[in-house]
């Protein structure tokens, strides 16, 4: 749960004893941690490292990199980039570490400061801007696309990417709603998704998947999701691990359909006795799906749903 006595800046890293102990650290090892936040894995991360270790963590949040404490920003063995990390091969090849990464970890979805910060516009608890761009420098904010967008992607948009089952209501109830005035604001949207479903004893707020489903689409989440995944392939050494947070089941499914497809050998050559290194699994599954546990829930909700799957990059010679 989010803090109230550490502030409106404060994430709490979420699976983060597993997540360290899943990427296996080697002392001198190279590291990218794709998902800086608030740097509470990297700081592990770093940690666990010697003084020849290197840690690149990325952010695509400039909020995220400005916020970095000073005793990460200071430490010689960590380079903190601002950008996607549907990039990492670029920015591997850039560095001359293709094929040579210790451990890769991804912690995906938002953070508490950009959930808490209302200016943001990722939540519907407090209103702000309708924005939700995790990079509000690139593409357009969510105000700006609701503004334009046709019912029927609308309505698609909230069924793929919120799985939500009144998307044909909702996605009509603020097509209706924008003629009459212009949704700038998540208090706004919020309301009118409230109005448009039926009212229920729903545990959660009848906005919820709207917004998640907005906010998924408006920053491609799950395309980035699916680059970096294939660029861990080549990204890894022999033996370098590939750690994945995901917290709902549209990020879970694509994590776990990835792990286990480049765990088997490819599909022609199943079960023959000379398989050609290119056809062989390039992974190996370490251990199964890792849950929060009770005591982690009870002191962060946002732990709550979140999955950590771990993979091993095998040689394929
Ligand atoms: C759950 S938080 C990570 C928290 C971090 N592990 C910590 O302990 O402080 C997710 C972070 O990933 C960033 N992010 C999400 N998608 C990204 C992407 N495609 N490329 C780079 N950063 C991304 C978000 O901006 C956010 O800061």
């Amino acid at each position: 749960m989010k803090k109230e006595t550490k502030g409106a800046s404060h994430h709490e890293p979420v699976l983060l004893g597993p997540a360290i102990s899943g990427l296996n650290l080697k002392v001198d090892g190279w590291y990218i941690d794709g998902t800086f936040g608030r740097g509470g894995h990297s700081g592990a991360i770093l940690n666990n490292l010697g003084p020849d270790g290197h840690l690149l963590a990325i952010d695509r949040d400039p909020q995220a990199i400005s916020s970095a404490p000073e005793s990460l920003r200071n430490d010689p063995r960590l380079e903190l980039l601002h950008g996607e990390f549907s990039e990492i091969k670029r920015y591997a090849i850039e560095r001359n570490m293709l094929g040579k990464v210790d451990g890769l970890l991804l912690d995906l979805g938002v953070s508490s400061p950009q959930l808490d910060t209302a200016m943001r516009g990722f939540s519907f608890q407090s209103d702000g801007p309708l924005d939700m761009r995790m990079d509000p420098s690139k593409d357009e904010s969510a105000a700006h696309w609701i503004a334009t967008v046709e019912e029927r992607t609308l309505k698609r948009v909230l069924q793929q990417f919120g799985e939500e089952r009144f998307s044909g209501r909702i996605a009509r109830a603020i097509v209706a709603a924008r003629s009459a005035t212009k949704i700038e604001s998540t208090a706004q949207l919020a309301e009118i998704v409230r109005q448009a479903v039926p009212a229920r004893g729903q545990k959660r707020h009848p906005a919820t998947k709207t917004f998640q489903a907005i906010r998924i689409f408006i920053n491609r989440e799950l395309a980035e999701l699916e680059r970096a995944l294939e660029a861990s392939i080549e990204l890894l050494r022999p033996g370098g691990r590939l750690c994945v947070i995901s917290f709902h089941s549209l990020e879970d499914r694509r994590v776990k359909r990835f792990m286990r497809e480049h765990s088997l050998e490819a599909e022609p050559y199943r079960g023959l006795p000379d398989i050609p290194p290119e056809h062989r699994p390039q992974l190996k599954l370490v251990g199964k799906m890792i849950s929060p546990s009770d005591d982690e829930i009870a002191g962060n909700v946002r732990a709550r749903s979140s999955r950590l799957r771990i993979a091993e990059r095998l040689s394929c010679a």
